[in-house]
């Protein structure tokens, strides 16, 4: 169980002191010297912020709208790059004497060898990121959404429960995730990380909730931002493409790939899949008061005083 068992499985890594698995270790070194291009397009969210959303919409957009191409799953299209610091598929594959060779070995190597212009999806905060992207000797376009944290901490459970068989409450989860203990650490430490530079030339903050009270618009401002034309049909077309409902149908966007093979690890204990319910505010449904009470505390505590005081995703 993940808040009883954090000291055993993870380790905290750099001075953000980003939770992660030990296995991180073998591959740190890899990360950090990852040879970045001036063409890649990186998206860089903290965890269950609509990474797999905008990771669509930007591909599409970059793409010109190549819906035939989007046909290809979007973990092809747009490696994850530390998710093979995340398990250890090797082990997982022996045990259910499952072929390896069926699936990408090695997360880093998939980023490193795509074809270029390169599509690339972490969720490292900056801190952790390669050296050329934190000194900007290489300064790809990067695209980082963000998104209420009790939405995500809420969506974040589900995910744990949904698909890796997490058998914690919701209640004990908050607890983890409000004490920077969860997956990839504190939540602010990753936001400040990103929204600090958002005044650099090649990085966008777009807000989760802005996709869904107005994606024209966040499509507009990505499109402008990638130096792409896109009039208002395709604007409505790709709206439709990016429909929570079509999203969800579409094989190659809801990232099958992955719930197909933990399915076939046996992690999984209940069916579920990356794209849920999508709403804002679910929390409000989900949360116990308390729990409520406590993470607009902890909001209040982190924001004063910061630009994010002026945000009204909170
Ligand atoms: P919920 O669990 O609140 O439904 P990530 O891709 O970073 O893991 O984020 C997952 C969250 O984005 C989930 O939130 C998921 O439902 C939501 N999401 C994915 N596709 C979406 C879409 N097309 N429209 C709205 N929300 C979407």
């Amino acid at each position: 169980e993940m808040s009883n068992d954090l000291s055993k499985q993870y380790i905290m890594i750099g001075k953000d002191r980003t939770v992660f698995t030990s296995l991180y270790l073998q591959y740190a070194e890899k990360i950090k010297s990852f040879e970045v291009y001036n063409d890649d397009v990186w998206v860089a969210t903290y965890p269950k912020a609509g990474t797999t959303w905008t990771q669509e919409m930007v591909w599409l957009i970059a793409n010109n709208l190549d819906f035939e191409g989007a046909k290809k799953s979007l973990g092809d299209r747009f490696p994850f790059l530390e998710i093979s610091a995340q398990f250890d598929k090797k082990k997982l594959f022996e045990k259910q004497n499952l072929p390896i060779e069926d699936y990408k070995m090695n997360s880093i190597e998939s980023a490193k060898s795509a074809q270029r212009p390169r599509f690339i999806k972490t969720h490292l905060p900056f801190s952790l990121l390669p050296e050329q992207l934190q000194n900007g000797t290489r300064s790809p376009k990067m695209i980082c959404v963000i998104r209420n944290p009790k939405d995500s901490c809420v969506s974040f459970y589900h995910h744990g429960a949904l698909l890796l068989g997490w058998q914690t409450s919701l209640e004990k989860f908050a607890k983890v995730f409000l004490a920077d203990k969860s997956m990839y650490g504190s939540y602010w430490k990753h936001i400040f990380g990103y929204y600090n530079r958002r005044h650099y030339p090649n990085l966008l903050v777009i807000k989760y909730e802005d996709m869904k009270s107005n994606l024209p618009s966040v499509i507009k401002t990505v499109a402008q931002f990638l130096d792409k034309k896109i009039n208002e049909e395709q604007i409505q077309l790709l709206c439709k493409h990016l429909s929570i409902e079509s999203m969800k149908s579409n094989p190659a966007a809801n990232l099958e790939e992955f719930t197909g093979m933990i399915r076939a690890l046996n992690l999984v204990v209940k069916d579920g899949t990356f794209i849920r319910t999508g709403v804002v505010g679910k929390y409000k449904e989900e949360l116990s008061p308390e729990t409520i009470n406590k993470f607009n505390e902890w909001i209040k505590e982190n924001i004063r005083g910061t630009e994010l005081e002026n945000e009204d995703i909170f």
